[in-house]
């Protein structure tokens, strides 16, 4: 989980062949649930990536919906054309949104709120685009010391990489606080009608793979030299030993959160 998404067209395709599967998929039903996308709405996925949500909420609106989803990347954004072409895909940022006031039912945003340098404008943004009475749904991710995976591993990575590293892998966790999540929409101009934190999974094929893809990608990589690398991923495995099973695989629980509100 790294912390930037400047990404090349090929890391893109393995963001959706991969990650999407891995992580992403599993929070897209309960989002729109909150979200109450049903027939005939117009929704918008903000920070749609290759398009997970946005794929998900054209099946439900169906033929009298309408969906769009907009993300800062053009890359994650031609892929996601390249999966449905029929949707309306676009190149924008989540603090100034490329449509009109009220051109929506339902905003929704998935696993992108920490990414974004304004998270209250763009909240706001998400409110405008609706119309009075729609809804705006976010996803993000439970904070470290309630994620009983990734708290470890990240410890275990701060030993062995020094504090700064609890920054460089904090991104994912630092958006978990429900009730300064419900602020943010309150403030923004939605009433908080629901929240809910739900206990996923995500799965690697090693702790050698887990470290590589948490660490090895990331700028982390270059303070840590072999050895240290050698002791994180043995500490990583001891740390980690109740969620590595027989052949190596490692299923971490990963807890996400959910908050929704409806448009003043
Ligand atoms: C972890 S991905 C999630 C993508 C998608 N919502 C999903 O669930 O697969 C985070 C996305 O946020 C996008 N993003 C980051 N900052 C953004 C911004 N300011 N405006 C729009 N998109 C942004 C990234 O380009 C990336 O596609």
């Amino acid at each position: 989980m790294t912390e930037t998404f400047d990404l090349s067209l090929e890391q893109a395709h393995a963001y959706e062949d991969l990650f999407v599967p891995a992580l992403f998929a599993q929070w897209v039903p309960t989002l729109l649930r909150h979200a109450g996308v049903g027939p005939g709405l117009r929704v918008v996925d903000v920070a749609c990536g290759t398009g997970v949500v946005a794929r998900a909420a054209s099946e439900v609106v169906g033929p009298g919906g309408q969906v769009s989803g907009v993300d800062l990347n053009p890359a994650m954004v031609q892929v996601a054309r390249e999966c449905v072409p029929g949707l309306d895909w676009r190149v924008g940022d989540a603090g100034d949104l490329p449509y009109g006031d009220a051109s929506f039912d339902a905003s929704l945003c998935q696993s992108a709120l920490f990414f974004f340098p304004d998270p209250a404008a763009a909240c706001r943004e998400m409110v405008r685009v609706v119309r009075p009475g729609g809804t705006v749904a976010l996803q993000t991710y439970a904070e470290l010391a309630d994620q009983p995976g990734y708290g470890p591993f990240v410890d275990a990575v701060v030993r062995h990489a020094g504090d700064g590293a609890r920054r460089l892998l904090g991104t994912y966790w630092s958006r978990g606080d429900v009730a300064q999540f419900r602020a943010l929409l309150d403030e923004a101009g939605a009433e908080p009608t629901s929240s809910e934190s739900v206990l996923g999974e995500v799965s690697f094929p090693s702790v050698e793979a887990l470290v590589q893809t948490e660490v090895g990608a990331t700028p982390l990589a270059d303070r840590i030299d072999p050895a240290a690398y050698v002791a994180l991923a043995r500490d990583v495995r001891d740390v980690l030993a109740d969620f590595v099973d027989e052949q190596g695989a490692v299923t971490m629980p990963v807890r996400a959160v959910f908050v929704a509100g409806r448009k003043r």
